[in-house]
């Protein structure tokens, strides 16, 4: 979908899956409310239902997605392939010579071709596909330039992986991720998105084949440990082969706007919130509602965080597990302070913030607009559908 800031997007959506789902558009700045980035609407087998999203005029341009969120299936439904790209595009669109959107997933298909199930220990680790897809495909081809200046925008819809990103054979700077935007755009040799995650990134082609490329993150991706045991060092996601030399093109200035800054206004109040997943596989009872935040699973009906229309928060995400989990927040984007021993300086918005594995991440939160009742979640779906997801109400 392409989209403009102002615009409202109307969307018919039938479900013929033969079980629930719903629609969630990450990362937008929209009310929670209705039939807004409401994921407590269950459309059910057959049911048509109709999404309507209103944007500002002043909604982050960027890059956003949007996927199923029924809680207990979102990780299944997004593992069999259901997401898809949102852009939101600024008014007058850099003049690059071409634009590709990117989207990153992983999948575990069987012999007869259906989506493979999942063990617990799959789930507990954060499952990954055997396979990795761009775009849907295996490795694809696809035509450039030499000289060819591009913009990528790229998506991690991985259940679970996270994804350290690079360019062998083509240079890049990033214009932002999320919904937040770098002044001035930075170079960049690699980049790691958490699942969730995305980025824009301005690539110049070579005179050689340029590829993304994916290598393995480790303890972030939970290899050996019941996930897909392959090990990945500069797979190439996809290939971009010049074919003679690309028409010259004038970017001009690129005007980014990195939001307004948190880190000196006065809070008006500091929480924690503490991931939790179990050490092993659980007795009898299973997985199921043995991840938590604050001690306590995701429960439909029950608000967890109430938070004043108007305020500013400032959270601490603490992660007492031995992995990393990347926390996710609808509807208002975070304002990253730290993440482990990483310090953000200057104003870095995300919707999706790594927790490291024994560590924290703090992030601030304008809770301008939208009152109404969202959720805040680990975006390793399988941990989300296990219980660590929280409502919160604003109002
Ligand atoms: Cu991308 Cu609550 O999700
Ligand atoms: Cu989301
Ligand atoms: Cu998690």
């Amino acid at each position: 979908w392409v989209a403009h800031p102002g615009d409202t997007i109307t969307v018919n959506f039938t479900n013929k899956l033969g079980e629930p789902t719903n629609l969630h558009t990450h990362g937008l700045h929209v009310s929670p409310a209705g039939n807004s980035d409401n994921v407590f609407i269950e459309v059910q087998d057959g049911e048509t239902v109709q999404y309507r999203y209103v944007l500002g005029a002043d909604h982050p341009t960027g890059v956003y997605w949007y996927h199923p969120h029924h809680h207990g299936m979102a990780a299944d439904q997004v593992f069999g392939g259901l997401y898809g790209a949102l852009i939101v595009e600024e008014p007058t669109p850099l003049a690059v010579n071409s634009e590709r959107v990117l989207v990153i997933s992983d999948i575990t298909l069987q012999s007869n071709g259906s989506v493979a199930a999942m063990t617990d220990m799959n789930k507990l680790m954060g499952r990954e596909g055997a396979l990795m897809l761009l775009n849907g495909q295996v490795s694809p081809n696809y035509e450039s330039a030499s000289g060819a200046i591009e913009r990528w925008r790229i998506v991690n819809a991985c259940t679970s992986r996270y994804l350290s990103l690079s360019i062998p054979g083509g240079s890049a700077q990033i214009l932002g991720m999320d919904s937040g935007q770098f002044t001035p755009p930075a170079p960049l040799s690699s980049i790691t998105l958490a699942p969730g995650n995305r980025a824009d990134l301005l690539v110049t082609i070579g005179t050689t084949p340029a590829t993304l490329a994916y290598t393995t993150v480790p303890h972030r991706d939970m290899k050996g440990m019941g996930a897909t045991a392959t090990n990945y060092t500069d797979y190439p996601l996809a290939t971009f082969t010049p074919h003679g030399t690309a028409a010259p093109v004038a970017l001009g200035a690129i005007a980014r706007h990195p939001g307004p800054n948190l880190r000196n206004v006065t809070v008006t109040a500091k929480r924690s919130f503490k991931l939790a997943m179990p050490a092993g596989m659980g007795g009898m009872g299973g997985l199921n509602g043995q991840f938590t935040i604050n001690g306590v699973p995701f429960e439909m009906n029950t608000v967890n965080t109430t938070v004043s229309l108007g305020t500013v928060e400032e959270w601490t995400i603490m992660n007492t597990t031995t992995m990393d989990h990347p926390f996710h927040l609808h509807v208002w984007p975070m304002q990253v302070l730290t993440s482990g021993t990483t310090s953000f300086e200057g104003v870095h918005y995300r919707d999706v913030v790594n927790v490291p594995a024994n560590s924290q991440a703090i992030v601030r939160v304008h809770f301008n607009e939208f009152p109404g009742q969202a959720v805040y979640h680990c975006h390793i779906l399988d941990h989300e559908d296990l219980g660590m997801m929280g409502i919160i109400e604003a109002k």
